[in-house]
């Protein structure tokens, strides 16, 4: 059942290994990733604590010098505190030029550990061990690593590739639900920017996914990973193709940041964000509206938000020009023109922009007094 894709960037290639309850065999793979024999694993205080020991003594089984990290949990944590923190383990315990770094844990251990593999020294090797879907499809993979600023997410940061990423499914079972629904949202969007078929595969066997069904699992991370590792291998440091996997942020970015980041998770305002896409699409006559209701039914039976909370569609639009996305003044939209293809446009008018977050919000006007 294992599964191997590779990442072909040159000398920065790495492969992605996919398999089921094999975390406590991870030396035996990631070995010959690890040039010398000093690790920190880099974890947090949730994932560290199922999980770390178990990498840790796997390490230690093959003669590794393997200690664990652990960070606070959560986005709060994602900052320069943090990434301090680390530095100073690091040179307080001498750890040289040829330590390996692992990230264990979800999207904010693997940006903060790869930040601080890409800075310590200058750089030093790291192996992405992502534990959360969201992690496994999306953020372990492709080299962006970083961490937030007050004034904006993820605004510091470099691109920078791993050794290996290793990734267990069995681990997902200690996922909370509503993460695991949340990092559904970024699998739906490779069926939707790439893959018609696999979105017609998630389609039709949601309920088998969301109880972790091994065969379906492994299809959804492996196709997932292998739609990333071909833009990324296309378009490593996003000049051009890489910004279709910002579908659905651009709407979904604002919502996050005008509601505090305390909301909404990442997932779920990429999911109003992709419905939002697919409407502005249709109004402008470049999808078709089955295929909107295509999307809306995967959301809805996955669970996912589909409703517009009550914001001023002039707050929304004021934000999106201060995403980073925008170029020479202009808000980039990646628009769906049918299932499995999107085109990058930047010629959305606001009044476009309105009229659908308005719509969006009478609908979940309608269903709050319907219901
Ligand atoms: N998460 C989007 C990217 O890696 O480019």
């Amino acid at each position: 059942m294992r599964q191997r894709i590779d990442v072909q960037l040159g000398e920065r290639s790495y492969p992605i290994v996919i398999d089921h309850g094999w975390l406590e065999t991870f030396d035996s793979v990631a070995k010959e990733y690890i040039p010398y024999d000093r690790v920190l694993v880099i974890s947090d205080r949730q994932v560290g604590g199922l999980y770390g020991d178990v990498l840790v003594e796997s390490l230690h089984r093959s003669g590794f010098l393997a200690e664990l990290f652990v960070i606070a949990d959560g986005e709060s944590n994602k900052n320069l505190a943090t990434m301090s923190t680390i530095y100073d383990f690091l040179i307080e315990y001498n750890y040289p030029r040829q330590t390996t770094v692992i990230a264990l844990g979800g999207g904010v251990v693997g940006d903060v550990a790869g930040f601080a593999a890409a800075t310590y020294m200058r750089g030093v090797p790291y192996i992405q061990v992502p534990t959360s879907l969201l992690a496994m499809v999306d953020s372990s993979v492709g080299g962006k690593v970083g961490v937030n600023h007050p004034l904006g997410k993820n605004l510091i940061g470099s691109f920078y590739q791993p050794k290996l990423v290793f990734i267990d499914l069995a681990v997902l079972q200690t996922l909370a639900p509503e993460e695991f629904r949340a990092g559904f949202a970024e699998v739906i969007k490779y069926g939707v920017i790439w893959d018609a078929n696999f979105f017609s595969f998630l389609l039709n066997n949601v309920k088998k996914i969301f109880e972790l069904d091994q065969l379906g699992l492994m299809r959804v991370v492996q196709t997932s990973c292998s739609i990333k590792a071909q833009v990324v291998e296309e378009d490593e440091k996003e000049a051009g193709l890489r910004a279709i996997l910002n579908y659905g942020h651009t709407i979904g970015h604002a919502l996050e940041a005008l509601t505090n980041y305390n909301v909404y998770r990442h997932g779920e305002a990429i999911s109003i964000g992709m419905l939002a896409s697919a409407k502005i699409a249709e109004k402008m006559e470049i999808l078709s509206d089955v295929d909107v209701s295509h999307l809306w039914q995967i959301l809805t039976k996955a669970g996912l938000p589909c409703t517009m909370p009550k914001i001023d569609p002039i707050d929304i639009i004021e934000r999106l020009r201060k995403d980073k996305k925008v170029r020479l003044d202009k808000v980039r939209f990646v628009l769906p023109e049918r299932i499995g293809k999107v085109v990058i446009r930047d010629d959305v008018s606001n009044d476009i922009i309105r009229e659908v977050i308005e719509k969006m919000r009478e609908e979940s006007d309608e269903k709050a007094t319907s219901s």
